[in-house]
């Protein structure tokens, strides 16, 4: 075992392969990591007395029931026990920070909408105070559903710490890079990669250099993971080295601090006087995890048609109904486009599921115009949608030579649940009047020939 090093005020393990210097490669593995050596028990879960003088204490992400297969627990050894790390809680506002159901009896959900960035504003705004919900979908209370938001981050969290009772969170970064320092150990986010929160997990966000903003999916049912390739075979799409769990970091600080909990859709308030990042070791399969978007490996369409969005998942979450997601997580990256006789755009569809779209960079092929990088857009449940005019006559018109689709990269959450805007969506936010002009210009081009015109 190798000396520890610090980042970030935590002791981190050590004797990590330069590689992947600070993480551990795969997606649910059972990992096991420890910051000071000797301090994970051999053998066992729960000696009668720790190492270090350390607490034993179980994390369970999936009921103790849960057939083996999707069982998540992980063993923390820590310097106090979690009780120690909240006291008695007040409720406190966090106004932009919505859950559903928020149905706003003012606010028309049913169309289709896309948003300008969100801009920065002069405010001092940290992970918790800087969440900005813009669509909620299913029912906080019952464990379905999920909610969208975005990020406008200009401050470090200070002796402060968060966990989400209610969900797991999906970090899409769009600009400026954040540092969540976890119970778990440390993860360095920046755009083009994503991360995933898992429900319960303490953390704080600090901000590594300018303001960052960027969108998160909260996740209120079954966690995300990796779809069925089925006949794809076992590789390409996401691949399960590509994911990085952090080794074990911890710090022993004594500070007034703050305990923020979202339990229910509500904020909660507690204060204790160390730091509760105190996790010294750890062995076990549920924990944060980040992974680097560009490493996705697209499959396509090689001779003709456009096959179905879903080919381009990189992450799901089921909902109870085989095949039908509470979560989609699906990434739409640069690729090459060599279809013969196609219309290679995505085709126009009305979907029974809805789907939020967001721009990490570049353009989106679908719509060249007006969906800039840090914008969003929802096509909600059974809402028609496609390509615009020019999208549509670009590549009716077109040669169909091999081409590459470039600088290009955003996202979809798609869910089966419809999803509500927030006030802040429909009044606040940055909401394009005209989207729905995009399909004005689309001409008729039937004329009762065979030929159509194509005038
Ligand atoms: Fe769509």
């Amino acid at each position: 075992m190798n000396e520890p090093n610090k980042i970030s005020g935590l002791t981190r393990a050590a004797g990590i392969s330069a590689l992947h210097e600070g993480y551990m490669p795969g997606f649910g593995n059972d990992f096991e990591t420890e910051a000071l050596p000797g301090a994970l028990p051999e053998g066992m879960n729960s000696p009668q007395r720790c190492a270090y003088g350390l607490y034993g204490e179980q994390l369970s992400g999936t009921a103790f029931t849960a057939p083996s297969h999707q069982n998540e627990r992980t063993w923390c050894y820590r310097i106090r026990p979690s009780v120690k790390h909240t006291g008695r809680f007040s409720k406190i506002d966090v106004p932009y920070w919505q859950s559903a159901p928020n149905v706003d009896p003012e606010v028309i959900s049913l169309g289709q909408y896309r948003w300008d960035p969100v801009p920065h504003s002069d405010q001092s705004l940290t992970w918790l105070t800087g969440m900005r919900t813009m669509t909620t979908a299913g029912d906080v209370y019952t464990q379905t559903g999920m909610a969208s938001h975005i990020y406008l981050v200009t401050a470090s969290m200070r002796d402060e710490y968060f966990y989400s009772a209610d969900s797991e969170l999906l970090v899409v970064p769009q600009e400026g890079r954040l540092r969540f320092c976890t119970e778990l150990g440390v993860i360095d986010l920046e755009p083009r990669e994503i991360a995933i929160l898992p429900r319960g997990l303490v953390y704080r966000v600090e901000l590594l250099d300018g303001p960052a903003r960027g969108f998160v999916c909260e996740n209120y049912g079954q966690k995300f993971h990796l779809p069925s390739r089925g006949p794809i075979g076992a590789n390409c799409m996401a691949n399960r080295r590509d994911f990085k769990t952090p080794v074990a970091a911890f710090e022993d600080r004594d500070a007034k601090s703050r305990v923020v909990i979202k339990w229910q859709g509500q904020f909660h308030e507690t204060s204790i006087d160390h730091s509760p990042l105190d996790v010294v070791a750890w062995h076990g399969n549920y924990a944060p995890v980040k992974y680097d978007l560009t490493t996705y490996c697209p499959i396509g369409a090689v001779l003709f048609d456009h096959p179905d969005p879903s080919i381009f998942t990189v992450l799901t979450a089921p909902s109870g109904v085989e095949g039908t997601a509470n979560i989609d997580f699906v990434l739409f990256r640069e690729r090459w486009m060599v279809a013969e006789n196609t219309f290679r755009p995505p085709w126009y569809h009305k979907n029974v599921m809805s789907e939020l779209m967001g721009n990490i960079h570049g353009q989106y092929d679908a719509k060249p115009q007006g969906f800039a990088p840090g914008g969003m857009s929802l096509h909600n449940m059974m809402l028609p949608h496609g390509p615009d005019n020019e999208a549509f006559e670009k590549a009716s018109f077109g040669e169909l030579r091999p081409g590459k689709l470039d600088d290009t990269m955003s996202f979809m959450f798609e869910t089966r649940f419809p999803q509500h805007l927030t006030r802040f969506a429909a009044r606040e936010a940055p909401l394009q009047d005209d989207y729905i002009d995009c399909w004005d210009s689309l001409k008729k081009r039937f004329d009762g020939t065979p030929e159509g015109n194509w005038d």
